[in-house]
């Protein structure tokens, strides 16, 4: 499918749940969330419904995502509903990593193609810092765990401050350069003040170039990470929610109040 700019439309983003066992410090105030409300929540059934009318409209690529796709219930269910679709080439799933080597296998026998995991330092100090109490070892018993799986490629997403240059990215590129695995750089976002840049070494932020929908865990279809417009499948459907996405999606995105652990990364 085709935007309103040209622009082909093939990659739709879900994010199954807002919750998040991490409490990043650029994603997330301390202590208690405020969790959408369960009533709001898709389940799984509508989920894949939305992604087969999605994938009959042109989607070939789907990614889950979250707040922390792995701390929902049954999600490897959901991977393999979706698995089961057909006309989906690329299936992947962005993790922080924690749970990835209890995970792993299940998720590539269930129809996963691969993941991206998020690590932002090596050192676990520095991990727990940014993390808010993440154990940086579990995450990279968690990228082992999805190598041993056959998850692949792998990928690893960075959150920089400024540059790649900086320590914690400098030794996160180390770390993937040695096993072979490609690194993102996203610098941090405000997207309230409309501060967003493209992510280093792959495709996000590229308005020009942009193929994405989004699908939120509360069922809104939002055409751009940067803008705060939502189309709702309960209200409209999935196709006309899809439809009028894809029509109004902007040229450019601008000023959004997304919460990232609400629509994905
Ligand atoms: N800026 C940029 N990326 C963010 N993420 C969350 N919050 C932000 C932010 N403020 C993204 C990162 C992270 C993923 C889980 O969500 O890519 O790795
Ligand atoms: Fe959780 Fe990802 Fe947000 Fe960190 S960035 S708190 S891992 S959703």
């Amino acid at each position: 499918m085709l935007d309103a700019f040209n622009r082909r439309i093939n990659y739709l983003r879900i994010s199954v749940t807002d919750k998040c066992n991490l409490r990043c410090r650029y994603c997330m105030p301390d202590g208690q969330i405020k969790l959408l409300p369960r009533s709001e929540i898709l389940s799984y059934e509508e989920i894949v419904e939305v992604v087969k009318v999605a994938v009959g409209m042109g989607i070939t690529k789907v990614r889950l995502t979250g707040g922390e796709p792995l701390v929902k219930r049954n999600i490897v269910h959901l991977v393999a509903a979706i698995a089961r679709i057909d006309g989906i080439v690329d299936f992947g799933m962005s993790t922080n990593g924690l749970l990835l080597r209890h995970f792993a296998r299940g998720l590539a026998e269930a129809g996963l193609h691969r993941v991206n995991v998020s690590l932002d330092s090596l050192s676990p100090e520095r991990y727990a810092y940014i993390t808010r109490g993440g154990d940086v070892g579990k995450v990279l018993d968690g990228i082992d765990a999805a190598l041993e799986a056959g998850l692949a490629p792998v990928k690893i997403n960075c959150v920089i401050t400024e540059s790649p240059q900086e320590q914690d990215a400098r030794e996160v590129a180390r770390y993937a350069a040695d096993r072979g695995l490609q690194v993102r750089f996203i610098r941090q976002m405000v997207t309230a003040e409309g501060q967003f840049w493209p992510v280093i070494g792959g495709h996000g932020g590229k308005c020009a170039s942009c193929n994405r929908l989004r699908l939120s865990s509360n069922g809104m279809i939002r055409p751009c990470l940067f803008s705060d417009l939502a189309f709702s499948v309960r209200e409209l459907g999935p196709r006309r929610a899809i439809e009028w996405a894809l029509r109004s999606k902007p040229e450019s995105g601008a000023v959004s109040h997304n919460k990232f652990y609400e629509v994905g990364g």
